[in-house]
């Protein structure tokens, strides 16, 4: 059949995933894989009990479309103990089929064709993706690494970027794959562009539990003249360690909400009935929890550091989230890090993700000689990778 490609042209121009290739790579080489972003352990034991204890009384069916009462509260509790943020559970609080679809339903029920949308890149594959079918466009701001051996963003780059079509900035702090975690001033600068531009935002704050070296994570809502415009978006994936069971949420001002609902009940109307009640509860574990989280995960961040420095990387140290990047031309002059992430399963028994592919196609240069490592998987596997690449050193 010589028909053309069934592709939407929405879509055309997004290639297959490099994460399938570099799964396949570490099962040929019986590679360790450092390229998949979740981790290989389970959560707390309670949250994984009362999923199992749901399923075996019959929570089985479709839960409501907005998500259950209780884990509307429980997102409600969070928001308020840990960023002093109050939403109504009934009209600003969205369930979602992780924080992918709350993206997808934001991205989706907001935008118009031809609106701009501010992102920061390196990016999250999905983001690209949306606001493509929105039939909108991608206007990215590199995020760079700095002498501060952490990635920014240029402030006029930002200004300058906004035109008479910005719609809305979308934004991900902790970030992958940087591990930036946004400081106040860089997010005051956000907030001044959104609100001199009457712009909204959609801050993606996944890692928002998983910070190292005593940084602090601040949500763009929690500033002056911020909340109005501003839907924030998480899920239980990451804070505990449930990424298959992707349950998410939006929490916005009731009309940006309303039109994120809009769209997401066109994608799966509404699923995972007896994780929800799983989450709700791991959103009302202790403090303590959420410390031990982030504790053990910045220990394996700083044994897979030690070992990338020794080896002739130069990681760039993470301030959050699973992800260190580093730059490979330590080890490779020609700084071809897609060449790098080929080889390296054959040569040191360890996938690593490009990041050339997570930046936007029309200037992936910035990114050719980065690479990402993720470091969210259990302590024998870390220290394992670890030796591999110091053998390989
Ligand atoms: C920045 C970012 N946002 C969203 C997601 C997806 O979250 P979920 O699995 O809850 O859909 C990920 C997953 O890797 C991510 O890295």
């Amino acid at each position: 059949m010589n028909a053309p490609s069934p592709l939407s042209h929405r879509l055309q121009g997004f290639g297959a995933s490099i994460f399938a290739e570099m799964t396949a790579l570490a099962v040929s080489t019986g590679s360790i894989n450092l390229g998949q972003g979740f981790p290989d352990y389970d959560g707390p034991a309670e949250v994984l009990q009362i999923a199992q204890a749901q399923i075996a009384s019959g929570n089985n069916q479709y839960p409501p479309g907005i998500g259950m009462p209780d884990l509307r509260l429980a997102v409600s509790e969070h928001q308020q103990r840990f960023w002093g943020l109050t939403y109504d559970p009934d009209s600003e609080i969205l369930i979602t089929m992780g924080a992918t679809e709350a993206l997808a339903g934001a991205l989706l029920g907001i935008l118009n064709e031809g609106d701009e949308v501010i992102v920061f890149e390196p990016l999250f594959d999905t983001y690209a993706g949306c606001i493509a079918l929105a039939g909108a466009h991608m206007v990215p701001i590199t995020l760079r690494p700095q002498a501060s051996g952490r990635y920014e963003f240029d402030v006029d780059e930002l200004r300058t970027s906004i035109t008479s079509k910005t719609r809305m900035i979308l934004l991900n702090s902790p970030h992958n794959p940087t591990g930036s975690v946004f400081t106040l001033e860089e997010l005051q600068v956000i907030a001044e562009v959104a609100i001199n531009n009457d712009l909204i935002v959609i801050s993606d704050e996944v890692y928002e539990h998983l910070i190292f070296d005593n940084k602090r994570h601040i949500p763009i809502a929690t500033l002056p003249d911020m909340f109005e415009r501003t839907i924030t978006i998480s899920s239980g994936g990451k804070s505990f360690n449930t990424t298959g069971w992707k349950i998410g949420w939006a929490c916005a001002p009731a009309p940006l909400l309303a039109a994120t609902r809009m769209a997401k009940q066109l994608f799966t109307f509404a699923g995972g009935s007896p994780f929800q009640p799983a989450i709700a509860a791991g959103l009302r574990l202790p403090d303590e929890y959420f410390i031990a989280l982030a504790r053990d995960l910045e220990e394996k961040r700083n044994i897979l550091m030690n070992a990338l420095t020794e080896c002739g990387l130069r990681p760039i140290t993470p301030e959050g989230t699973y992800f260190i990047t580093a730059d490979v031309r330590g080890r490779r002059s020609d700084g071809d890090g897609m060449q790098f992430c080929r080889e390296l399963p054959q040569q040191a028994g360890i996938v690593a993700i490009p990041a050339a592919v997570l930046y936007d196609p029309r200037h992936e240069n910035e990114g050719r000689h980065l690479v990402r490592f993720a470091f969210c998987k259990q302590l024998s596997t870390i220290s394992l990778a670890s030796e591999k690449l110091r053998a390989w050193a």
